[in-house]
């Protein structure tokens, strides 16, 4: 039983690598660098776990090779490779947007030409930006809904080109599946997270800036007393352990076929994580913003409870999510 992980670096993909291997699973993963290759082995030192080079997921037949050296093992696949942008380019339509459709396409395709039979249950890692309502903030979303940004829209920012990347990528998976339903027997299921927290997965990967989602807590420890924080809810939060669980079940259970799950715990403000890490690190009071009581409202900006009720899943709460990402990165300070 071997799963095909592409974009095997990221930070929710190593805590899918590792329940993964938790499970007696054999893992392939799919990574840009022999440096990345090397580190990972490294780091998780397991003879079950091994990899491919895929240096260019952009190319329509980046994934050719490695489906058909495994196209016997692989059962399920895993697709989480998304390009970054690179610094400074403002080029997104072809450095971004086109990358991120045809690493879709080019897994897709390599699947049914070479394991169309073999492969019995795809789980994209797609995002809550390709639900929701950019044009109209005040709606609230479901798994039912789609972004309905335009191409020439997500063509003008690196923000609004993230949307699209995703939006895009996850039509362009269904739209595949509706061209190709006799020629695959894949099973298909997405994953659309709001913001990911969580511990890395490894310490020593903690840095002073962490990767964009959990930096939205991390920050906060590196803020002077005096810092006013936003009390608007704006983000929404869900623990890592939840979507690396959310990713296994996808892929095991049959019945999520044609399901898009959307992962929400919750919504949150920049002087709500300053509370919880008040709260829970009493040694960091008066070095970080203050907490301020009584600044809690409940708003609802996502509806995830019929994902909540297929995944079975009690979401981990808000207060251990701030805790997770708060503690490594305080210990690796020696502030704890
Ligand atoms: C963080 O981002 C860098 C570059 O943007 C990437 O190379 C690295 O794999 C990411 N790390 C994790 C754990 O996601
Ligand atoms: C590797 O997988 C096999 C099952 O295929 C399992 O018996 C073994 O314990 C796993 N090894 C490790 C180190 O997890
Ligand atoms: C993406 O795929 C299209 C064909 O669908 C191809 O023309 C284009 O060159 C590819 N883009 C990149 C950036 O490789």
């Amino acid at each position: 039983m071997a799963v095909l992980v592409t974009g095997a670096s990221g930070f929710i993909a190593l805590h899918v690598i590792n329940l993964l291997l938790s499970q007696n699973y054999k893992v392939i993963g799919t990574v840009r660098s022999q440096d990345k290759v090397d580190k990972i082995i490294k780091q998780f030192n397991n003879p079950n776990l091994s990899f491919e080079l895929v240096t260019d997921i952009t190319k329509l037949d980046a994934f050719d090779e490695t489906l058909k050296k495994h196209s016997n093992e692989i059962d399920y696949v895993i697709h989480m490779a998304s390009p970054l942008p690179d610094e400074g380019n403002t080029d997104f339509e072809n450095h971004y947007l086109l990358p991120a459709v045809n690493g879709t396409k080019s897994v897709l395709s390599a699947i049914k030409k070479f394991a169309p039979k073999g492969v019995k249950h795809v789980v994209m890692t797609s995002s809550i930006v390709a639900m929701l309502n950019v044009n109209d903030d005040s709606a609230i979303t479901t798994e039912k809904d789609w972004n309905p940004i335009t191409w020439e829209q997500a063509k003008t920012s690196s923000f609004l080109c993230y949307f699209g990347s995703k939006t895009y990528s996850e039509k362009a998976a269904w739209d595949f599946l509706k061209e190709n339903k006799d020629e695959v027997d894949f099973k298909f299921t997405t994953v659309n997270p709001v913001m990911v927290f969580g511990r890395q997965m490894f310490d020593e990967d903690v840095k002073d800036t962490l990767n964009v989602s959990c930096e939205y807590v991390n920050k906060i420890l590196y803020l002077p007393p005096t810092e006013k924080l936003s009390q608007d809810y704006a983000m929404s939060y869900v623990h890592v352990d939840d979507v690396a669980l959310a990713h296994v079940m996808a892929m095991r259970e049959d019945r999520l076929d044609g399901e898009r799950l959307l992962l929400s715990a919750g919504t949150y403000s920049d002087q709500l994580v300053a509370n919880s890490i008040n709260k829970q690190f009493p040694q960091v009071k008066g070095t970080i913003p203050a907490a301020i009581e009584n600044c809690d409202k409940l708003m609802i900006r996502y509806d995830s409870i019929a994902t909540q009720k297929q995944l079975g899943i009690e979401w981990k709460s808000f207060d251990v999510a701030v805790y997770d990402i708060a503690h490594q990165a305080l210990k690796r300070l020696g502030k704890l």
